[in-house]
């Protein structure tokens, strides 16, 4: 029996993921499927997460999704896959449960925050599509594992199916034509590497100039970098950071961050016409960290940079204090810190040449 007044509801969160093995080009459009596996490590919650409540109605008109206080449009493919799947999942429960409310038929609302700049490189619509698909199944109860979420968070946007988990987590980009096989699964938990930490420096939070999809689409079609990167580099180095990961071996984790970053640079700048993410500012990150590892003799930090200009920066907590204060120092304007996944916003001086 259904109650036609009654509103249902359930509120996820799910946190930003930053890719050390970076997901670019895509095999399906319509599947948004990868052209390369990928790897990412979680952030904290506390730090960079979307908070979403799905909620629904037999009383509601429409699907509508509100992000940070305003309406946004959700008669775009992707958000109409992610809730056709949804629905369909619930559908199969009702069926095998004529007792329950049938939630499936009823229009939904989705109310989203972000505690941090949408669209700034931040991966916002990872956070954002997870929290969406997680909100939505809780919503329907549904029983399905993050893995199997996963997929449906792919289709509204391909990082999102990595937010699903915390801790080291693995997109394998599957074989499958119909991209069932395309999913996420957690390598590793926060909990077996404790001393990793990440520190932002938001460079700035402006909106991106090229949006991750047209660019990637650009790359795939023009760059002749492109093909030996997704079929040759990006495999080997997924299995050499599955290693390091298990391993805990910084100094490697960190060679193939910085590495990975510069080569999905590369393949943007060899993109016609060329796309650029990274600004001055974030060059001047990169010498400063290359120099800090240089200076101590190993890697005691690791940059990476998404589709923006913004830094991440990965390092171990015993070394916290001699990179957080380099950076500091190098970069004075930082104004905010957190203790477990560190936070800074930074801006370089006027003039500030990076080393
Ligand atoms: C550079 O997941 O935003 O952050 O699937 O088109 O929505 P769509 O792309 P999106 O791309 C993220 C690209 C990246 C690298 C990464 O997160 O792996």
């Amino acid at each position: 029996m259904s109650d036609s007044a009654a509103v249902y509801h359930a509120t996820a969160t799910a946190p930003v993921n930053i890719a050390v093995i970076k997901y670019w080009g895509k095999t399906s459009t319509k599947l948004n499927t990868p052209t390369n596996s990928s790897l990412s490590v979680t952030l904290s919650q506390d730090d960079l997460r979307t908070l979403t409540t799905a909620s629904c109605s037999a009383q509601f008109q429409a699907d509508a999704l509100w992000l940070n206080g305003a309406p946004h449009d959700v008669s775009n493919v992707r958000s109409q896959a992610c809730f056709a799947e949804l629905r369909a999942l619930r559908k199969a429960k009702e069926d095998r449960d004529p007792s329950l409310p049938p939630l499936s038929s009823y229009k939904l609302h989705l109310v989203s925050e972000n505690n941090f700049p949408t669209a700034a490189g931040l991966a916002s619509s990872a956070a954002g599509f997870a929290a969406f698909v997680r909100a939505i199944a809780d919503l329907y109860d549904l029983e399905e594992t993050p893995t199997e979420l996963s997929r449906i968070a792919r289709q509204g946007s391909g990082s999102a199916c990595r937010s699903l988990f915390g801790g080291y987590v693995a997109w394998e980009k599957g074989s499958r034509d119909d991209g069932k096989d395309s999913i996420a699964v957690q390598v590793a938990p926060e909990s077996h590497w404790p001393t990793m930490r990440a520190a932002i420096l938001v460079i700035s939070d402006a909106k991106k100039g090229v949006s991750s999809t047209a660019g990637m689409q650009s790359t795939v079609a023009t760059s002749t970098l492109f093909p030996n990167r997704a079929n040759v580099v990006v495999p080997a180095r997924m299995e050499a950071m599955k290693k390091a990961i298990a391993e805990k071996d910084f100094e490697t984790f960190a060679d193939l961050t910085m590495a990975d970053s510069n080569s999905f640079h590369a393949v943007c700048l060899d993109t016609v016409p060329p796309i650029f993410y990274m600004n001055d500012t974030s060059r001047s990150a990169v010498r400063i960290v290359e120099e800090m590892n240089r200076c101590a003799g190993e890697n005691i930090a690791a940059y990476t940079f998404d589709a923006g200009p913004n830094a991440v920066i990965y390092y171990e907590e015993p070394a916290q204090d001699i990179v957080l204060g380099v950076l500091k120092k190098a970069m004075p304007a930082a104004i905010g810190w957190s203790d477990k996944y560190s936070k800074i916003e930074a801006k370089l001086p006027d003039g500030f040449n990076g080393t």
